[in-house]
């Protein structure tokens, strides 16, 4: 493996917390530097606190870390940033723009992760091809196309080494998610192990895409490790683990959980998931750079209440 040094950016949050934690695994604990608003509820490693927006802080750490790989997951998701509109945007955006200019300046691998939230209204909401209309009705989903577009642009102009996945509604024990319009499909499973029912703030029949942590983390490490010559996407990639609607995991809990009982209050997030695909074309990332997931909807429930339980302190269940 070549020599890397790597900044997560955003290391305290759902995706970072595991991200982090596989590339410590990867490139070793020395060189890997997690970073974010605040430092982490646990130590895990080389930690540094950074405001992204800050662009002479994130310059510092690149050059006093002789960074090489950046991956920029600092954002505000898709629900949270309907409370404040330009603050989403200002966040979203000058972030990134920050990771873009020092990315080429350094000539760093950037990772970018993008979202289904690109996709709209008027977008085909079956199996969503790679390259098709993305009208998003967020702020979140406007700047991640514009993140995309950025992102593609500092590719053709600069040569920059930019990836970056769409990923879907990421479901994990390890992290809580921060203010998605999936955020439901992990709180779910937290429920039902505490022996709580759950109000699901999506109707029941409401399909989203969605994707297990693992897969997650091991489609982002694989896409980068990819050579570059066999990415010819450089906007984003679609990428598909399973679809389901919050009956249907409800349903998976039961099987394991028989008394775990769900209701539905829809809110503002129904709007934003009826405007999402509910499923996914990843034929791009299957053969570009060799896409598959593991989990489906059973295999990633019989995972998270095996981890979920044992979080919990639940040792004796059947
Ligand atoms: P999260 O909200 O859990 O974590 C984001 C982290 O970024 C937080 O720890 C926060 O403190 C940090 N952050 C916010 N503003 C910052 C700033 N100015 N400077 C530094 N750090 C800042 O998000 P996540 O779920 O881990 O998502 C990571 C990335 O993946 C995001 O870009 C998100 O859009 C994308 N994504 C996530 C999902 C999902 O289901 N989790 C799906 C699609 C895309
Ligand atoms: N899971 C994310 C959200 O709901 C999708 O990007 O915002």
């Amino acid at each position: 493996m070549q020599a890397e040094t790597v900044l997560v950016i955003g290391a305290n949050g759902q995706i970072g917390t595991v991200l982090a934690q596989a590339l410590r695994g990867v490139y070793g604990e020395n060189n890997v530097i997690a970073s974010d608003l605040r430092p982490p509820a646990e130590d895990q490693g080389l930690f540094e606190i950074l405001d992204v927006l800050d662009g002479a802080r994130l310059l510092d750490i690149v050059q006093r870390y002789k960074v090489s790989q950046i991956y920029h997951l600092a954002a505000i998701l898709s629900a949270k940033g309907e409370q404040d509109p330009k603050r989403a945007w200002e966040i979203n955006m000058s972030s990134l723009f920050n990771v873009l200019e020092i990315a080429k300046d350094y000539k760093l691998r950037v990772f970018f992760p993008s979202s289904i939230a690109v996709y709209g209204a008027h977008t085909p909401r079956e199996n969503t091809p790679q390259f098709t209309i993305r009208e998003p009705s967020t702020v979140y989903g406007i700047s991640k196309v514009a993140g995309e577009n950025w992102c593609n642009y500092y590719h053709l102009r600069y040569g920059l080494d930019v990836r970056s996945i769409r990923y879907p509604g990421i479901i994990g024990y390890q992290s809580l998610p921060g203010g998605g319009t999936t955020d439901y499909a992990v709180d779910i499973y937290h429920k039902a192990v505490q022996g709580q029912p759950f109000e699901c703030f999506l109707s029941a029949d409401t399909m989203l895409p969605m994707l297990y942590m693992d897969d997650a983390i091991r489609a982002t490490l694989e896409l980068m490790f990819t050579d570059p010559d066999k990415i010819q996407v450089r906007t984003s990639y679609n990428l598909a683990g399973m679809s389901f609607s919050p009956a249907e995991v409800a349903a998976s809990i039961q099987k394991h959980i028989p008394d775990f009982s769900i209701s539905y209050k829809p809110d503002f997030r129904q709007a934003i998931a009826d405007s999402w695909p509910q499923s996914i074309d990843d034929s791009k990332a299957r053969e570009e750079w060799g896409w598959k997931p593991r989990f489906d909807l059973e295999g990633m429930t019989v995972d998270m209440l095996l981890h979920l339980r044992t979080q919990y302190g639940m040792t004796n269940y059947e």
